[in-house]
This record gives structure tokens, sequence and C-alpha cells, in this order.
């Protein structure tokens, strides 16, 4: 394996999330190990990121300046714990949402690390407050939540525990500018972090206006795809409302009562029931039979897209 002069970054848990960022960090030229309690999960991953980036090297979408070999010869198994974070700047921790076995394996990180690598989570949905209580490192500790696929989604969540350093936010926000992430801070915990407090307030309308019987599930999602989700790509909603008049101001002189008007006439949390779910279900399966073939297939045309998008948003952005 190569050594590498931008620093090492340990990966444990290597399943779908270790693998994206495994190919992340090599992209930015760090060497990676990967960690796993299952030795034959790090087998796997090693195997699938050597597919994945040869065809990423193929389609000309390959992250980063080095080949597909440089990136794969700075990525290595590890099967020791202790072994794996030695010397390493940065420990990103992707095992299962599960607070218990986080905390199990943040504790025995602690008890082993120095006082200079960052202790980061993956985690969706769990509170730093929770996950990194009582540590001796408190303050090098951070969620970094990415979104899945990372490779193609860009966007990182930094959520620092109310103890974390402002130096260890500093560093791992410029780590994932340099892997060519996107990071934000969320100043303050909140359950869902941002992104999902914001995904599960469009669930939670969708799925009332299809529950009331107001519009068919497929037509929903045409509202996103075909409306929405065009500019969202480009300009978020805060900046869409800023353009839609002169400025935010008069946005809000225009059309605040009536967005209060609306907003009025939602309903309450929906129960999420069977036969809902069903309904949906139903019409999500005429596009997509819910099957393992047919659901990977639409995942890989999705993943596509995103990686064309990405394309498209590098051309047009100004870095
Ligand atoms: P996964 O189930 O694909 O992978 C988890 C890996 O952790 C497995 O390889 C498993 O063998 C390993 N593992 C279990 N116990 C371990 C231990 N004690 N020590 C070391 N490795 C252990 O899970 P996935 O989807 O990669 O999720 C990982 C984390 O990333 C979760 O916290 C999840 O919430 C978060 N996340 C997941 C996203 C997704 O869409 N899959 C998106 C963003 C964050």
């Amino acid at each position: 394996m190569a050594s590498s002069a931008a620093g090492c970054v340990v990966i444990v848990g290597s399943g779908v999330i270790g693998r994206s960022w495994a190919m992340l960090f090599a992209g930015g030229g760090f060497q990676v190990k990967l960690y796993d309690i299952e030795q034959q999960q790090i087998r796997n991953a090693l195997e699938n990121i050597r597919k994945e980036m040869k065809l990423l090297e193929q389609a000309g979408a390959l992250k980063g300046s080095l080949s597909a070999e440089e990136q794969l010869s700075l990525i290595s198994g590890c099967p020791n714990i202790q072994e794996a974070v030695e010397g390493a700047m940065h420990i990103q921790e992707c095992v299962p949402e599960d607070l218990e076995l986080k905390k199990k394996i943040f504790a025995q990180l602690d008890s082993i690390v120095d006082d200079r690598v960052i202790l980061s989570s993956s985690t969706s949905c769990l509170m730093p407050s929770k996950l990194f209580a009582g540590l001796v490192h408190v303050k090098q500790c951070i969620v970094a939540h990415p979104v899945n696929p990372p490779y193609y989604i860009p966007l990182v969540e930094l959520v620092p525990h109310p103890e974390t350093a402002p130096t260890t936010v500093d560093r791992t926000h410029a780590l994932m500018k340099k892997i060519g992430q996107c990071p934000m801070r969320v100043q303050k915990e909140v359950a869902g972090f941002v992104l999902n407090r914001l995904q599960y307030a469009v669930i939670s309308e969708a799925w009332r206006l299809v529950e009331e019987g107001i519009v068919s599930p497929s037509d929903l999602d045409l509202v996103m795809t075909e409306g929405l989700g065009m500019r969202y790509a480009f300009i978020g909603p805060l900046e869409t409302m800023h353009l839609n008049a002169e400025g935010m101001l008069s946005y809000c002189d225009r059309y605040s009562e009536g967005m209060k008007h609306v907003l009025k006439t939602f309903g309450p949390i929906p129960e999420f029931s069977r036969a809902t779910a069903e309904k949906v279900n139903q019409d999500m399966c005429v596009k997509v039979p819910d099957d393992p073939e047919h659901l990977a297939a639409r995942r890989q045309w999705r993943d596509e897209c995103l990686m064309r998008l990405a394309k498209l948003k590098s051309q047009v952005q100004p870095q």
C-alpha cells in the first residue's frame, strides 16, 4: 500500500457508507484504513470499491486527480482497530444506527486515541450529546452526516457536541472541502439535524395530500421531479423566495399572509398507516417493481443521473 502525504483516515464499519467515505478520502489523496468487526465485510468492501472506481474512471467521473489504481493503492483493510488508528488524523465511524453500539465504539476509541485525531460519526439521527457523553476526548468529537449516495451527493452536515472544540469543527470542515464534499455547520444539535427535518416536512405533507385523495402518489412525485426539484438543485428555498420577488423583504411583504393562510390548513403528523402505505406502494411499483433487481437497476439509474447533474453543476457554478 502507498503512503500518503495528506495523512491517514480510518473508517470503522465497511458497509454502504463506510465504502463511500473510503472512496472519497482516497480521491482526496488520503491513506485509508478500513476496519470492520466482520473480516468478510472488509474483503467485500475492497472488492466493491475496486469495481466502482474502475467504472467511475471509465465514465470520466472518478473524483480527485489520482488514477483509479493510485487511489486503490491508498486503501487497505485492517482487522485490528488499535493498529488501524495509530497515526490517524481522522476516524469516521460508520457502524449501524444503534446508540449503544456506537457508544461502545467511541468509548473504545476514546481509550486508544491521542489528543489530535478527530472522532467523527456518520449517524443520521443520533444526537452528539448522547453519542459522545462522558468521553475524555469529547472536544475532538463531531457528527459528519453524509447523504446517500455520498459519492454523488456532496452535502455533509457537521453537528458538534456542546463541548466540541471550534477547531474540531474547522478541521472537519476543511477536510470535507479537501475531498470535494460540501460541508455545512449545524450550529446546535436538533433531532433530525437539518436535512432530515426538511425531508420529513416534505414527506409529511406529501403523505397527507395522498391520504386525503388530493393527488395520486405518482403525480405527487412529479411535483418534485418536474417542479420544485428542478430549481432546488441550484437554488434553495430561501434564495427562491429572494428571486421570486424583488428580494426577500419584498417576497415577505407580498406573500407571507398567503403562505400563513395555506400553512394553517396543514394537518397533523401522519400515522403512516398500512392502508396508505399499500396505496402508495401500488403506484410506486408500476414504475419500479419492488423486487431486488428492479430496485437495484433504478438506484443505478439514479446514481448516473446524479453523476451527470454533478458535472452540470460544476460547469455552471464557479468553484
Ligand atoms: P451498513 O449496515 O451497510 O454497514 C455497517 C457496517 O458496520 C457493517 O459492515 C458491519 O459489519 C459493521 N459493524 C457492525 N458492528 C461493528 C463493530 N462493532 N465494529 C466495526 N464494524 C461494525 O450501514 P450503513 O448504511 O453504511 O450505515 C452506517 C451509518 O451511516 C449509520 O449510522 C447510518 O445511519 C449512517 N448513514 C447511512 C445512510 C444510508 O443511506 N445508508 C446515509 C447517511 C448516514
